[in-house]
């Protein structure tokens, strides 16, 4: 059965004027998950192909306003606990009832728990999870996310279960899992209830954070426990579809619009890098700090009017070869 998500993928498509920018957040203080390099890794390998210039950290103390605002995503990537303060969640707040962007993957529902404004991007929160095991994921939607998807997907996964029912922070779901393909090993830590079918991955087209302008949509997505996982083509693609329909809302500064985002026109040297549009037309050097890592293929040019602040981000977040995170 398919469920009517057909409206948001139908939506008009938006055109940017420049690569949305996206951080990358992996900062755990509970479980660490050991597929956090490689999902770094494929996040930067396949972020040129997808016109998204990926930053990576795991630094608390980049969510500032001043920092957030030069991006037009954040992607949680296996988070876990508390990786905010409630100053840095405050500037999240800020960021998202901006027209900044969420994505989650895996255990970024894990994380931010006493964080209402976190729950309305994320959609719910981590409950428990059987142990890893064969299981068969359903395609129930059409959409960016699931076209890449079989109908019937079945890989060795976490089966998460909820505290909440994402539905009821606006969600529409994408994949749900078929009841009876694994085992329910696991107990849930709570007297906690959500609604049946099993959601899995969902989108959130307005999610509700008290914003008084256009909130930035919402994707989050269960899946990517392991390197195995992080590495199938499917799931690399299930992943890139949901960000790029959520910064696809046009709510930032990529897409001229909204208050956050990547203002700065690329001057393109080969026109792989799709920029579609006029808008990439104006031949601006790309200004970039040489300190923070860029994923993109254009090659950072150093600029004398660089309004890119010399921050910590991630720098040399991905040593080309290994894929590894250096955090400063
Ligand atoms: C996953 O990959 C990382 C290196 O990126 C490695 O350290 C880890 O052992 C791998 N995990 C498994 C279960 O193979
Ligand atoms: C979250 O809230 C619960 C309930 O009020 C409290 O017990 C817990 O300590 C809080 N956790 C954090 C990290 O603030
Ligand atoms: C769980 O919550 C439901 C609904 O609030 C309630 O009826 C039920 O008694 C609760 N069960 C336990 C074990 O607390
Ligand atoms: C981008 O936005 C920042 C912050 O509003 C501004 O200072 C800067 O001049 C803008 N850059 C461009 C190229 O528009």
């Amino acid at each position: 059965m398919r469920l009517p998500v057909l409206a948001l993928a139908l939506a008009p498509l938006s055109v940017a004027l420049t690569n949305p920018r996206v951080l990358v957040y992996t900062r755990t203080l509970g479980y660490r998950h050991d597929s956090i390099p490689t999902a770094i890794e494929t996040l930067h390998t396949h972020g040129p192909a997808n016109n998204i210039e990926f930053e990576f950290t795991e630094d608390p103390m980049q969510f500032t306003d001043g920092t957030l605002s030069r991006f037009d995503g954040l992607l949680f990537v296996s988070t876990s606990e508390e990786v905010l303060d409630g100053t840095q969640q405050d500037a999240l707040a800020r960021y998202l009832r901006s027209g900044g962007v969420y994505a989650g993957v895996h255990s970024a529902s894990a994380c931010l728990y006493n964080d209402s404004v976190y729950l309305h991007a994320v959609g719910a929160y981590f409950d428990y999870h059987p142990s890893l095991q064969p299981a068969t994921f359903l395609r129930v939607a059409t959409h960016p996310a699931t076209d890449p998807v079989p109908d019937r997907w079945r890989f060795a996964e976490e089966v998460y279960y909820w505290r909440q029912d994402p539905r009821d922070q606006g969600a529409a779901v994408l994949l749900t899992v078929e009841e009876g393909s694994y085992v329910n090993d696991a107990g849930s830590s709570g007297n906690y209830t959500f609604r049946a079918p099993h959601p899995i991955a969902w989108c959130i087209e307005n999610p509700t954070y008290g914003q008084e302008g256009r909130a930035g949509r919402s994707f989050y997505t269960s899946l990517g426990h392991t390197n195995e996982t992080w590495t199938d083509e499917t799931f690399i693609a299930h992943v890139f579809g949901g960000l790029k329909w959520a910064l696809d809302g046009a709510t930032t500064r990529a897409y001229g619009a909204g208050l956050v985002g990547n203002n700065v026109t690329v001057a393109t040297s080969s026109s792989a890098s799709g920029m579609g549009g006029t808008g990439g037309a104006g031949g601006t050097a790309a200004t970039t700090s040489e300190s923070v890592a860029r994923s993109s293929s254009a090659a950072p040019v150093a600029s004398p009017s660089s309004s890119a602040p010399s921050l910590g981000v991630a720098r040399a977040a991905v040593a080309a070869a290994a894929g590894l995170l250096t955090i400063l």
